[in-house]
Formats: structure tokens, C-alpha cells, sequence
């Protein structure tokens, strides 16, 4: 079996393993053909996060993904490339700060029921792992945006029954935010935990505009809307 990999240039690597991982096929060109090559894992179980590239194009854990012949590996697109297959994740995680994806609590003493556990359960289940960044076109016209994963914070948050800063929260994100997503969904394509961020931005979008905010792009339009929806002027 033939596997390529993006290196400096792409290196190509023969392989005698049968369904194997991209994990235990990188492992093994590692120990008996080529120690330079260099990547990043850690459970080997999908779990840690570590280990996520793209292949053919697609955003994949190699501790997951089953290896085909002619694959090409990639690393993480968004992101600076450190060594082959190796990024580094800082500005992509330094969008959970920008975001606030955090709880502040404060005055509410309320307990949850198991249905409001239940809510929030998809979103607590995200390992960081970056595909969903590296899958999102918008970074390539604003490289400020907040990105899935924190907006998919945010809103694990912001649906916090306990939650009292929910109009800060929100207020923060309209600014690179909800409103610059293109609901492609990409990211929910790519996600190995299968949370949908573009469902949570939706989500966000819905709750902005319950608490009084508009797309800025829609209200920069400039015109007034007749009944069947065509802009007057
Ligand atoms: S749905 Fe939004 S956040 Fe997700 S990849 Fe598309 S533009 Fe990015
Ligand atoms: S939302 Fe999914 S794809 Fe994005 S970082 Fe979390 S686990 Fe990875
Ligand atoms: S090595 Fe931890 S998720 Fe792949």
C-alpha cells in the first residue's frame, strides 16, 4: 500500500499493513523507514484530540481513520504548520478566550434537572481537536473570526440555565462572530464527536436576535422592506 505525505514536499512510503489506522501506519514508517517524521497523538482512542490531519482533503483523527492506498496526509489547514504533520493550535485555542466560552455563574442558585444535563451534553463532549477550524472557509476572508468550536462553547454556556451573563456573552459575539458564518456546515461534517457548530451558531443567531441584536451585514443594507420582502428605497 502507498501512502503520501505532506512534508516540505510530499513524500511517498510503501506499507505492507492491511487495515491498519493512519495512527499505526505513521508509527510503523516511524520506526523502520523514516524517524524525521514528525506528528502528534496521544490516547490513540479518540479521546485526546491530538491527532487530527487531513486527508485527501478531509479532517480526520489518525488514531481513527483506516488508511487506503494513494491516501494523502495533510496537516491542519488555519493554522502554522510546526513540522509535517505537526500545528500549532495556540491562536486557534486563543479564540475560546475572545469568546468568553466559559461559565460565570454568579447570583443564580439553580440546580439542573437531568433534561437540562442533557442539553449541554453534546457540546461538553468537544476534545479541541481542531477539525472543525481547519474545515471552516471563513478563515480565509477574516482570520479574526471566533470559529466553531468556540461558538459551539459559547453556546453550551449561554443554554446554561444557571448562566447569568448570557447578554454579555451574547454581545460579545456579534463582532466575528454568528454573524460572519456562512452556514456551510462544514465543520459539522468533520466533527468526530458529531457536534454541530453551524446548528449552535443558528442557535446564537436565534438568541441575538431575541435579545435585540441584528446581522450587521442585513442592517447595512440601508433600505426598508416591503411586505413580500423586496427592498424599498
Ligand atoms: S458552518 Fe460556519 S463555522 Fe461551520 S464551517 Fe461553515 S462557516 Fe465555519
Ligand atoms: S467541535 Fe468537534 S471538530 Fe471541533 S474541536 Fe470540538 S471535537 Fe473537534
Ligand atoms: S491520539 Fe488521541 S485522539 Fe487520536
Amino acid at each position: 500500500m502507498k501512502i503520501k505525505i505532506k512534508r516540505e514536499e510530499v513524500a511517498e512510503y510503501e506499507v505492507e499493513m492491511q487495515n491498519a489506522t493512519l495512527l499505526e501506519v505513521l508509527n510503523e514508517i516511524k520506526t523502520k523507514q523514516d524517524s524525521t517524521l514528525t506528528y502528534s497523538s496521544g490516547c490513540r482512542s479518540s479521546v485526546c484530540g491530538s491527532c487530527s490531519v487531513r486527508v485527501n482533503g478531509k479532517e480526520v483523527l489518525a488514531c481513527g481513520y483506516k488508511v487506503q492506498n494513494e491516501d494523502l496526509v495533510e496537516p491542519l489547514r488555519n493554522v502554522t504548520v510546526l513540522r509535517d504533520l505537526v500545528v500549532d493550535m495556540e491562536r486557534a485555542y486563543s479564540f475560546n478566550t475572545k469568546a468568553k466560552a466559559w461559565q460565570i455563574f454568579q447570583s443564580k442558585n439553580i440546580s439542573l434537572t437531568m433534561e437540562d444535563e442533557k442539553r449541554n451534553e453534546v457540546q461538553s463532549d468537544c476534545i479541541l481537536c481542531g477539525s472543525c477550524y481547519s474545515a471552516c472557509p471563513v478563515y480565509a476572508v477574516n482570520e479574526e473570526f471566533l470559529g466553531p468550536f468556540s461558538l459551539t462553547r459559547v453556546w453550551r454556556y449561554v443554554s446554561d440555565a444557571r448562566e447569568d451573563g448570557v447578554h454579555a456573552k451574547i454581545d460579545n459575539i456579534q463582532t466575528n462572530g454568528v454573524w460572519d458564518c456562512t452556514l456551510c456546515n462544514e465543520c459539522t461534517m468533520v466533527c468526530p464527536q458529531e457536534i454541530s457548530s453551524k446548528a449552535d451558531i443558528e442557535k446564537l443567531r436565534s438568541k441575538s436576535a431575541m435579545l435585540g441584536f441584528t446581522d450587521p451585514n442585513f442592517s447595512n443594507f440601508g433600505g426598508d422592506f416591503s411586505f413580500d420582502g423586496s427592498p424599498s428605497f
